[in-house]
């Protein structure tokens, strides 16, 4: 008996490339697959969460969905890792700042994933493991930025299971050099690790924790471009 279709995702392992596309809202998956990857094909869309196939710049592609927060990311990642054949998978998603150095605009790439979640548990470690990206595709997206002339920043980020935190914690993490929240990537992290596979989060930083910044909407159509083209250059490298 095959292990697919998942509860999650209604497709076969041959509908996915190698490398997934991985923003968190299913309308942002549908932007990419419309506007940068060509002959984009639905390929899955169980619970909204849409995925896409298709080509850039003749490599084929994939973007799908993740979903907010850990728990969705986890399903996700798992099935496409451990059913799916999937071996990349580069989140490009949004975050805070924590840090007076990142504005609006600056892309992230998440060297390290803190968090305050109890998604490792689970691997019965006697101690605590550290997230982190896959150093191939981490080098990879920055040589891409440098060519593309993206400002970018690598380095620690916090992987949060609170956006609504009652006792107002998260810029406590800024101390310890850590540049952005976010509520996805510790678990992807994770999970590329248990299974043996590549993960790299991108984020573009869409609001700040210590300045009052907001982005306009030509700026927020920008700097998506900007971290969907170095994901899908990135792409082209692995
Ligand atoms: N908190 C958590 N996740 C986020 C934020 C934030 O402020 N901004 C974008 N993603």
């Amino acid at each position: 008996m095959s292990n697919w279709p998942t509860p999650h995702i209604n497709a076969t392992p041959e509908d996915f490339a190698p490398t997934v596309l991985m923003p968190g809202d299913p309308l942002r998956s549908k932007f990419i697959a419309e506007n940068f990857i060509e002959g984009a094909r639905l390929v899955n869309n169980v619970r909204g969460v849409q995925g896409y196939t298709g080509f850039y710049k003749g490599k084929r592609v994939s973007v799908m969905a993740s979903g907010m927060g850990q728990p969705s990311i986890g399903i996700y990642a798992y099935e496409l890792y451990n059913f799916f054949g999937v071996e990349n998978i580069i989140r490009v998603g949004s975050c805070g700042s924590l840090t007076k150095d990142l504005h609006v605009k600056d892309i992230i790439l998440a060297m390290g994933s803190c968090t305050n979640s109890n998604f490792a548990s689970q691997y019965e470690l006697p101690g605590t493991f550290s997230p982190i990206a896959d150093y191939k595709l981490l080098t990879a997206a920055a040589e891409c930025c440098e060519k593309a002339g993206v400002r970018y920043y690598v380095g620690n980020i916090y992987s949060s299971d609170l956006f609504y935190d009652d006792a107002a914690s998260t810029l406590r993490w800024a101390k310890m050099g850590v540049l952005g929240v976010e509520m996805e990537s510790a678990a992807l992290y994770c999970t590329a690790a248990r299974a043996g596979k590549r993960a790299l989060a991108i984020c573009t930083v869409s609001d700040s924790l210590v300045y009052d910044e907001c982005m306009t909407a030509a700026e927020r159509e920008q700097s998506l471009t900007d971290m969907i083209t170095v994901a899908l250059e990135t792409s082209l490298k692995i």
